[in-house]
């Protein structure tokens, strides 16, 4: 089945809102024609949502949150719900990206109900998995990646599998400059496809899932060439607007 390119850039913690209204307008010029052959959206920080938000009106271009927490509201100090960033402006949100999970303490219970919250707001989850270094070295790959995947999507109706994205991104590939092989990724989007025919048998061939780890222009088209790799989950490159505009580029080839 055709599955329509999904390139995303998380700019983690970077850009205060007047830099990333540059960025996203250089990248607009650059991408929008891209756009209706590859679906794109940006994450820039929270602080910038509005701002992005606002420069990206009537664009094809979507945003999406970085993170979120799965209560509507209430007495959760520093926290943002998913209302919130619907208000925003947000189409879409990371879950359980790796930094998450390592740094501050997302667990797989914790991505679930974060996965579920976006959900129930008619937000797009972007569900990150992925093993750490020595994880894969010990043979556990598939193992850790499968348990991620199965927690963070337990409970959910085939529709709302079919409306979310999972991101695979090797905890060793980010940041590093280290990319997965094509086959590496392949080899693991294959095993999330099947866990996903296993929970939800109808639209398992309609879920994207991207590939995220040091992703450049010169390494996204092989990447993306490969079966079930959907698209790309983008850090460092995306703030760059002509490399990830290369990306997207990658996705169309
Ligand atoms: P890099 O592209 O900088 O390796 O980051 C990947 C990532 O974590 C995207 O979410």
């Amino acid at each position: 089945m055709a599955r329509k390119k999904f390139v995303c850039g998380n700019w983690k913690m970077h850009r205060t809102a007047a830099e990333a209204r540059a960025l996203v307008r250089e990248l607009r010029a650059a991408a929008e024609p891209l756009a209706d052959r590859v679906d794109v959206a940006v994450a820039p920080p929270f602080t910038a949502l509005f701002a992005v938000a606002a420069e990206l009106a009537g664009s094809r271009i979507g945003l999406s949150a970085q993170n979120l927490h799965w209560e509507s509201q209430g007495a959760f100090t520093g926290e943002v719900s998913a209302p919130m960033l619907v208000d925003a402006g947000c189409r879409y949100v990371l879950c359980g990206h790796s930094e998450r999970r390592q740094f501050f303490g997302d667990t797989d219970e914790a991505v679930q109900k974060k996965t579920r919250a976006a959900l129930a707001a008619g937000l797009h989850p972007v569900v990150c998995v992925g093993e750490t270094l020595p994880e894969r070295e010990s043979g556990r790959t598939l193992e850790v990646v499968g348990r991620q995947v199965r927690a963070a999507l337990s409970g959910l109706t085939p529709a709302q599998v079919g409306s979310l994205t999972v991101a695979y991104e090797p905890v060793w590939a980010i940041g590093t400059g280290k990319t997965a092989t094509s086959a590496q990724a392949q080899e693991v989007h294959a095993a999330i496809r099947a866990i996903l025919r296993e929970l939800a048998q109808g639209v398992a061939d309609s879920v994207r899932i991207l590939y995220g780890g040091s992703v450049k222009p010169d390494n996204a088209a092989e990447l993306l060439s490969q079966p079930d790799v959907d698209g790309a989950l983008v850090g460092g490159a995306s703030l760059k607007a002509a490399d990830f505009t290369g990306i997207i580029q990658g996705a169309i080839r």
